[in-house]
């Protein structure tokens, strides 16, 4: 059986989520529910960063201890997945026992193997960022490219990690295959900071207790990327579970953003060579949502928080939104009035109308019975080649496109409803047709549209009468042409999406 290993940052619990953290997660839980459908043993992992100096400060701002503040913050990120239907099945936090045992194993391979000794450093350092950067880095030579935030001047005697031997072997896994970091653009940018030289890099601390402290000296924590990066090894085993761990690495999925690109397509591979341990094999990386082309931060004051989105466009209409209307890789616009636009469009109209017009013609036309699908129906073809393009996009992690297949279909069979109207026919064979067909169309668009819109499908699943969930079918046999038994009471109920005021 296929596994499919699928992680998202792990968030600092500095703060509350915003919307730029459920958008990963929500595109994560969307993967990890079509792996589901297509029978893979899947494993989707999330978290909470926190260590480091940002929780530290923010604790202490806000009168807490930093595990306080963790706890605090933590328990609100759980909230705010568990309210958007996020279905990880772990949720690692770097405070956890587990996280320190695998973080202290790993580093310590990568020092007895040599690659981790004594030095000092200093440079400009971003707090945000939790990063030094070079002076040429910097905007005006003073801010952080990233925040515009003025940086620290810091200078530490450190353990450093000698990632200046790793260039080549990074740039080998990078061209190892034409999928290991994606969108292409992303590795090219990748290469190129590679071939502006790669210098070894400082990764304790002795100026903070708040970390995973150094085991062969005591004194120092790492700072806070070389253990956060360990959480996808922590997760599946690293240390202490080596079967577990081989079972799942390196076939893994990391979802990030691109202000992280380097630590994960240069730090994190490098550090697991160090440790004798293969690189990842995918890494996939997003843009930023934009508000007014600023990145939404709470920093910028436009953080949105994810139940004030729901509360106006429910579950479904929040996660249908960023997975459809931000295309995965470039940066996008968040706009409420695009939002808005959106979800009356495709789920209102093109879905919602499917739906309750189909049910309501079954009732008049056919006393709530519906009737099978014709094996020769024209929507045969175009169900099947939108199952194939849908899978297709999933598989190369474009969920806008996926779901574009998925209401091509519902726009043929709203399409092919019109063009024969059964609501104007008399009861017969010729709307017995139609309407199976369309029966058959809302079962196919059920299962392909449960990883974004998992509420509304398993509602729309039941109301065709079908047994189970649509989680339950296996894509894609199960999408063959022909699913829908017939001869099941059709309910109508009430709109699966109400339209909204524009
Ligand atoms: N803790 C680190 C990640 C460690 S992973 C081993 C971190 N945390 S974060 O909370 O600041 O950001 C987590 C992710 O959220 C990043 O991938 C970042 O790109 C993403 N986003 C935060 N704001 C965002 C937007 N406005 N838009 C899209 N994603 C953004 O970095």
């Amino acid at each position: 059986m296929a596994r499919f290993y699928v992680t998202t940052p792990i968030y600092y619990v500095n703060d509350a989520p915003h919307i730029g953290h459920a958008y990963p997660t929500v595109t994560a839980d969307a993967l990890a529910r079509w792996h589901r459908l297509l029978g893979d043993e899947t494993w989707f992992l999330t978290g909470t960063d926190e260590h480091g100096l940002k929780v530290a400060q923010s604790a202490e701002a806000a009168g807490r201890t930093p595990q306080e503040q963790a706890d605090v913050n933590a328990a609100r990120f759980k909230e705010a997945w568990a309210a958007l239907d996020i279905t990880f099945d772990d949720f690692i936090r770097t405070t956890e026992p587990r996280h320190h045992l695998a973080t202290r194993a790993l580093l310590q391979k990568a020092y007895d193997n040599g690659f981790i000794e004594l030095d000092s450093y200093e440079g400009p350092y971003c707090i945000a960022c939790e990063a030094y950067y070079t002076e040429s880095e910097l905007i005006d030579g003073t801010l952080c490219p990233i925040h515009r935030r003025p940086v620290e001047w810091f200078k530490e005697q450190n353990y450093f990690f000698r990632l200046s031997r790793f260039s080549d072997r990074i740039v080998d896994w990078l061209t190892s295959a034409p999928d290991v970091v994606m969108p292409e653009a992303k590795r090219n940018e990748v290469l190129g900071f590679i071939r502006g030289g790669l210098e070894d890099v400082s990764i304790t601390r002795t100026s903070l207790r708040w970390g995973v402290a150094v085991p062969w000296a005591p004194e120092h924590v790492f700072y806070v990327w070389y253990d956060a990066l360990i959480n996808y090894a922590t997760a599946i085993g690293y240390g202490v579970d080596d079967d577990r761990f081989r079972a799942w690495w390196p076939a893994v999925h990391h979802i990030i953003g691109k202000d992280i690109l380097r630590f994960h397509c240069v730090y994190w591979p490098a550090l697991l060579m160090a440790a004798g341990e293969d690189p990842p094999a995918h890494v996939h990386v997003h843009g930023f949502l934009l508000v007014r082309g600023e990145k939404m931060s709470k920093t910028a004051l436009n953080g949105i928080a994810p139940a004030d989105l729901v509360a106006d466009f429910g579950v479904d209409g929040f996660r249908y939104h960023f997975l459809r209307d931000q295309q995965f890789g470039p940066d996008g616009d968040f706009s409420y009035e695009q939002m808005v636009a959106r979800y009356n469009a495709d789920l209102a109209n093109n879905f919602g109308n499917l739906a309750s017009r189909v049910a309501s013609v079954v009732a008049t036309k056919c006393e709530g019975i519906g009737p099978a699908p014709d094996p020769a129906s024209p929507l045969a073809a175009l169900a099947a080649a939108a199952v194939a393009d849908a899978a297709a996009a999933w598989q190369r992690v474009a969920p806008s496109e996926a779901l574009d297949a998925t209401w091509k279909l519902i726009r043929d069979a709203n399409a092919h409803l019109e063009a024969h109207e059964p609501w104007k026919a008399d009861p017969g064979p010729g709307v017995d047709k139609v309407l199976g067909d369309a029966l058959e169309v809302l079962r196919i668009v059920a299962v392909l549209a449960s990883p974004a819109i998992p509420r509304a499908t398993t509602r729309l699943w039941q109301r065709l009468g079908m047994p189970g969930a649509p989680e339950d079918v296996r894509v894609p046999d199960g999408l063959a042409w022909g699913g829908y038994p017939g001869g099941i009471p059709v309910q109508k109920g009430e709109p699966l999406f109400p339209r909204l005021a524009s």
